[in-house]
């Protein structure tokens, strides 16, 4: 029997029977996909002949028709909200992360609350057994216990079941489980993934189903390994973390129906996933304002969120020194680090330096560079940036690479926020015109004497 599929290059385009390392067509490596063969091309159309086909007619956009479709509301705020307003009937969501991190927990929460106000679910469970679903269920209450599970990792099953069930909205728990019958390569390889990915598709916008594909990040941190899968569905959701730690935020990459800045953060409890309202006033109230501590008055999409910086400078005989980041791109911190050398901060050529913003939160954003040199000066003098009272200082701002600094997004909202926890005055770049609260500064230097000039000199540490 002549096999169904073949592997092509996913750069070149070329086929090849076998898989192999390298693409005897391009020379690039690792580009070879298995992919299930094209039916043969309808012969007759000779070269020369122009491809025929009925036209079709464009028409404005203003009179194409849009009917409002109603979202699923999923009950959970935060993710919700991410969503843009709940999932739309027929569309495709990647739901990303690390193993452990809560997405069983979530997908299993959102069905249980849809199926509480009638809607009809579908659950499918490829890595874990019916009895595993049902024990986590009974965790997070009668509403997920409600929900129609199915173990399986047929790909052609699922999709019968999604034919003959109709759901409003179906999890598929993982989308590397599935495995299509005819290819040859293992459950998760690109091919199976690509496949199982697309029948799908086809499924969910036929029947108006709002599927959850639920994903594995891989160690580079691409959601579900190949990037072919982000191209292909609506919106792309990242749910973060540490394992150890119990605050998660979600988040969203790519979001065909919503905007991408907003983020959900949630903590991990006994009974699941609780919607954390208010982060920062957890955050603030842990910060300790020892040497070494700074709070950061940082943007979680449009959502402003408290988070405090902790850094930790240490002499070492290491060339060359360690620069840990957890939380911030290690990139900036050599930059901060750089610029602190050359614009009035100390040379930390013979030390390590590790920075982690507390609770496992990530901020990737060029707000957070002050924070993060404030931290660092703070723990190389020993000298805590708190005022006598324990007060910590707070922050904002972009650090340019001459020194200045620069204005970031939405400074009126960081700046509200930290002073509804009575943090103040608060550091941050010039801007236009005066703001409450604010003690603009134009450079780095600047902004370190002004830090350092609140708090008593305490000998070095
Ligand atoms: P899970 O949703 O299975 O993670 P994923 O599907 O992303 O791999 O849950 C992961 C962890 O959460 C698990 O180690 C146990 C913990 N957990 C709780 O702490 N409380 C709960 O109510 C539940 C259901 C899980
Ligand atoms: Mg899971």
């Amino acid at each position: 029997m002549a096999p169904k599929t073949s592997y092509f290059c996913q750069s070149c385009g070329h086929e090849s029977l076998r898989w192999a390392g390298q693409c005897s067509g391009c020379g690039e490596w690792n580009t070879l996909v298995e992919a299930p063969k094209p039916d043969a091309k309808p012969a007759g159309k000779g070269p020369g002949r122009s491809r025929a086909g009925a036209a079709a007619t464009p028409v404005a956009l203003r009179d194409v028709s849009a009917p409002a479709v109603e979202r699923l509301v999923t009950g959970i705020n935060e993710l919700d909200r991410v969503l843009g307003g709940g999932l739309v009937p027929g569309s495709i969501v990647l739901l990303g992360g690390s193993p452990g991190i809560g997405k069983s927990t979530l997908t299993g929460m959102a069905l249980g609350n849809l199926v509480a106000v009638g809607r009809r679910t579908l659950y499918v469970s490829g890595e874990e057994s019916a009895a595993q679903v049902r024990m986590r269920a009974a965790r997070l209450g009668d509403a997920a216990l409600g929900v129609p599970a199915i173990a399986e990792t047929s790909l052609e099953t699922v999709l019968a079941t999604l034919e003959s069930e109709r759901p409003d909205a179906c999890v598929i728990d993982s989308i590397q489980t599935l495995n299509a019958e005819g290819m040859t390569g293992a459950p998760g390889s690109v091919g199976q993934v690509r496949e199982a990915a697309n029948a799908i598709l086809e499924v969910a916008k036929r029947t108006d189903c709002a599927v959850i594909l639920v994903g594995h990040v891989t160690k580079e941190g691409a959601v579900a390994g190949p990037r072919v899968l982000e191209h292909l569905v609506d919106c792309v959701l990242l749910f973060e973390g540490e394992r150890e730690r119990s605050f998660r935020t979600l988040r969203a990459l790519k979001n065909r129906f919503g905007a991408t800045s907003e983020v959900g953060v949630f903590e991990m409890k006994g009974g699941g996933l609780v919607e954390v309202e208010d982060p920062s006033a957890r955050f603030v109230g842990e910060a300790s304002g020892a040497p070494g501590s700074c709070v950061l008055c940082s943007m979680e999409g449009t959502r402003p969120l408290l988070v405090e910086v902790q850094a930790l400078v240490a002499p070492t005989e290491i060339v060359p020194p360690r620069r840990i980041a957890n939380g911030v791109d290690r990139n900036r911190l050599a930059m901060i680090l750089a610029v602190l050398a050359r614009h009035g901060g100390p040379g930390l050529a013979s030390a390590d330096v590790f920075v982690n913003v507390a609770g496992g939160v990530r901020v990737d954003e060029p707000g957070a560079d002050l924070a993060v040199a404030l931290a660092v000066v703070s723990a190389h003098r020993g000298e805590p940036l708190a005022d006598p009272d324990g007060k910590p200082l707070a922050c904002f701002g972009e650090v340019g690479l001459t020194g200045e600094l620069r204005t970031v997004g939405h400074a009126d909202r960081r700046l509200g926020e930290a002073l509804k926890f009575g943090l103040g005055p608060i550091l941050g770049p010039p801007e236009a015109e005066r703001m409450n609260g604010l003690a603009p500064q134009a450079t780095l230097r600047k902004a370190l004497g002004a830090a350092f000039a609140r708090a008593p000199r305490r000998a070095a540490a």
